[in-house]
C-alpha cells in the first residue's frame, strides 16, 4: 500500500458538535490510524462546512455576522476533536480564501464547457438538507421527511448542472464496482434514486442567499452549497483547474470517504458527476455510516437529549478519550445505526478494557515481578500446552483485522481483537501460573507469562487505532515499539532480561466508576 487518503463529510457550523458528528470522526480517525500501521503516506482531511441560508439564518437570528458564528463554532467542532484524538492531517473550513477560489474556478469551468446552464426554476427548497426536495418524497402532510418542516417555495433563476449528462455512466460505475459504495447493501438505494434524477439546481439567487460563494461574472448568484461543500476533498489537496499539486498528484482519489447515510446520494451520485465532468477519478468508496441515537431516541434540539462529544469524558471524569472512542466504534456493525446510553457505555469499556485487557495485562506483569523479580526468563514457549498455537492465533487475528478493514468493519475488527484477549485470559486460567509457582514448576511458569507478554505486544498494536493512549500504556510496560507496521508483527516481541519492577506496573484503563456516573446522572 503507497498511500491512504480518507476525509470525513464536513459538518455544518450552525451548532455546537454532538456525539453523532463525533461517531463519524472516530471512525475514520480508527480507520486512518489503522492504515497509518500499513503505510507511511495518511492523509486524513475533516473540517466544517460554513456557507448556505442555514448558517445565515442562525446568524441572523443570534444577531451576528455568518463569520462570526462560523468562526465561533468551527472552533468547538477543532476543539471536540482535540479532546477525542482525532490526528488528522488538514481541518478545512469552506470559508478558506484558498478553497473559495479554486470552488470558483470549478464553477466556472463547468460553466464555460456546457455542464452548468442558466435555468428559471420554482421548487421546494428544505433549509435543514440544504436542498430542492422530490415533491414525491415529501409525507403525507407535504413536510421534508427528515426534518419534518415544510420547504419553502423557491422561484428563481439559478445555474443547473447536467447531472442527467452522467446517469449512466454513475449506473455503471456502480454497478462494475460493487465495493464502491460501503456495505454493499446501500447501493441499490442509490441507484433506485439514479432512476429519476434531473438536472440539479448549482446556484441561488443573491437576493434570497447572501452566505455563499459569488458566482464569477455574475453578481447576482451564489454557489449553491454542495457543489462548495464537495468540493472541498480536492481543493483540500490543492486543485483548482488551472494547477495541480503535488498533494493532489499523490493521494486523489481518495481511498475512503466517510460519510452519513443520510448524504449518500450527494456523494454517491452529485459527487461522482462533477468528478466526471472534471475529468477526474472517482473515489475508491464511499463509506456511509448509521445514525446514532441516544438511550433509543434520534437526537433534536427539541427534545434535550443531544449530547455533546466530551460530555461523556465530563460524565465519567475520564481524561482520555480511549473508552468513548471504543464505544462508540463498536456501537454498530458497519453502516448500521447504533445507540448510546450511560448504563451500556459503562458495562461495555468496564468488562472489555477493564476486566479483560488491562487485568490481563496488570495480573501478567505483577506474576512476572513476583515470581521472577520482573525479569523475563530464556524463551522456550513449547514447554506449555497451546502456547506456540496462541501466538499464532495471535498473529492470525492480525491477518483478520487486516482483512475487516479493508472492508471498513471497523466494529468487527474489534470483535477480534477482543476475542484473542478472551483467549488468552483462557490460557492463563487454564495455565494457572500460580499454581505452578506454588508446585515449583518455575520453567513452565516463566513460560505462560512470556507468552502471554508476547500476545500482549501484538494486541497493543491491534487496539492502538481505537485507544491510543491505553495501547502506549501497554506498549511502555512492555518494552515495545508501537511505531511498527502490522505486517512486520512477530510473536518474538520480548527480550530477555530485566522487563520491570514493581513501581513501573501501572494499570491502562481504570473502571469508570458506577457511583460517579450516578451521582452526575441526577444532577
Ligand atoms: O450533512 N449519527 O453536515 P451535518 C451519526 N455539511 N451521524 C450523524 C448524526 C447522528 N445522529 N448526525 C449527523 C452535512 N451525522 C454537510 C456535509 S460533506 C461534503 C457536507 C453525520 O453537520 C452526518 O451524517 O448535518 C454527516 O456525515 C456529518 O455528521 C455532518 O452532518
Ligand atoms: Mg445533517
Amino acid at each position: 500500500m503507497d498511500k491512504f487518503y480518507i476525509t470525513t463529510a464536513i459538518d455544518y457550523v450552525n451548532g455546537a458538535p454532538h456525539i453523532g458528528h463525533a461517531y463519524e470522526k472516530i471512525l475514520t480517525d480508527i480507520i486512518a490510524r489503522h492504515f497509518s500501521q500499513r503505510t507511511d503516506n495518511m492523509f486524513f482531511l475533516t473540517g466544517t462546512d460554513e456557507h448556505g441560508i442555514k448558517i445565515q439564518k442562525t446568524a441572523a437570528s443570534k444577531g451576528i455576522q455568518p463569520k462570526e458564528l462560523c468562526d465561533e463554532n468551527a472552533q468547538k467542532f477543532k476543539d471536540a476533536w482535540k479532546a477525542l484524538d482525532i490526528n488528522y492531517n488538514k481541518f478545512i473550513r469552506t470559508t478558506d480564501d484558498y478553497h473559495e477560489n479554486a470552488v470558483q474556478k470549478i464553477f466556472k469551468k463547468l460553466v464555460e464547457q456546457g455542464d452548468i446552464y442558466k435555468h428559471s426554476y420554482e421548487g421546494l427548497y428544505c433549509t435543514g438538507c440544504e436542498c430542492f426536495l422530490n415533491p414525491k418524497d415529501l409525507t403525507e402532510d407535504g413536510l421534508c421527511p427528515d426534518h419534518l418542516k415544510k420547504p419553502e417555495v423557491v422561484k428563481e433563476e439559478n445555474y443547473f448542472f447536467k447531472l442527467t449528462k452522467y446517469k449512466d455512466a454513475i449506473i455503471k460505475h456502480i454497478k462494475e464496482n460493487p465495493d464502491f459504495i460501503v456495505p454493499s447493501f446501500r447501493a441499490n438505494e442509490v441507484l433506485n434514486q439514479l432512476e429519476d434524477i434531473q438536472d440539479i439546481s448549482v446556484s441561488r439567487a443573491k437576493s434570497n442567499v447572501q452566505w455563499g460563494i459569488d458566482v464569477l461574472d455574475d453578481n447576482e448568484q451564489s454557489i449553491y452549497v454542495w457543489i462548495d461543500a464537495l468540493s472541498n476533498y480536492i481543493t483540500a489537496l490543492g486543485y483548482d483547474t488551472e494547477s495541480v499539486s503535488e498533494d493532489f498528484k499523490k493521494y486523489w482519489p481518495a481511498d475512503v470517504q466517510v460519510i452519513g447515510k443520510d448524504i449518500l446520494k450527494f456523494h454517491s451520485i452529485y459527487w461522482p458527476a462533477f468528478l466526471l465532468a472534471l475529468d477526474l477519478p472517482l473515489p475508491k468508496h464511499i463509506l456511509a455510516h448509521g445514525w446514532i441515537t441516544i438511550d433509543e431516541t434520534k437526537m433534536s434540539k427539541s427534545l434535550g437529549n443531544v449530547i455533546s462529544p466530551t460530555s461523556v469524558l465530563e460524565t465519567f471524569e475520564l481524561k482520555e478519550p480511549d473508552a468513548f472512542r471504543y464505544y462508540m466504534a463498536t456501537s454498530a456493525p458497519c453502516g448500521r445505526d447504533g445507540n448510546y446510553s450511560d448504563d451500556d457505555f459503562k458495562e461495555k469499556v468496564n468488562a472489555h478494557l477493564a476486566n479483560s485487557m488491562g487485568n490481563l495485562l496488570n495480573r501478567t506483569l505483577s506474576m512476572l515481578v513476583k515470581y521472577f523479580d520482573g525479569v523475563v526468563q530464556p524463551k522456550n514457549l513449547s514447554l506449555v500446552d497451546g502456547a506456540v498455537e496462541l501466538t499464532k492465533k495471535a498473529l492470525g487475528t492480525v491477518k483478520i483485522v487486516e482483512n475487516h478493514f479493508n472492508h471498513f468493519e471497523v466494529a468487527e475488527a474489534a470483535q477480534e481483537i477482543i476475542g484473542i484477549v478472551d483467549m488468552t485470559n483462557k490460557f492463563v486460567t487454564d495455565n494457572a501460573p500460580w499454581t505452578l509457582a506454588k508446585e515449583d514448576k518455575m520453567d513452565e511458569c516463566a513460560q505462560v507469562l512470556t507468552t502471554v507478554l508476547e500476545v500482549m505486544c501484538i494486541i497493543s498494536a491491534l487496539i492502538y487505532p481505537y485507544c491510543p493512549n491505553i495501547a502506549q500504556s501497554m506498549a511502555k510496560q512492555l518494552s515495545f515499539d508501537l511505531s511498527i507496521k502490522l505486517d512486520d508483527l512477530t510473536a518474538d516481541n520480548i527480550k530477555e532480561g530485566k522487563l520491570i519492577s514493581k513501581e513501573e506496573i501501572t494499570p491502562v484503563f481504570l473502571r469508570v466508576d458506577s457511583e460517579l456516573a450516578d451521582k452526575s446522572a441526577k444532577k
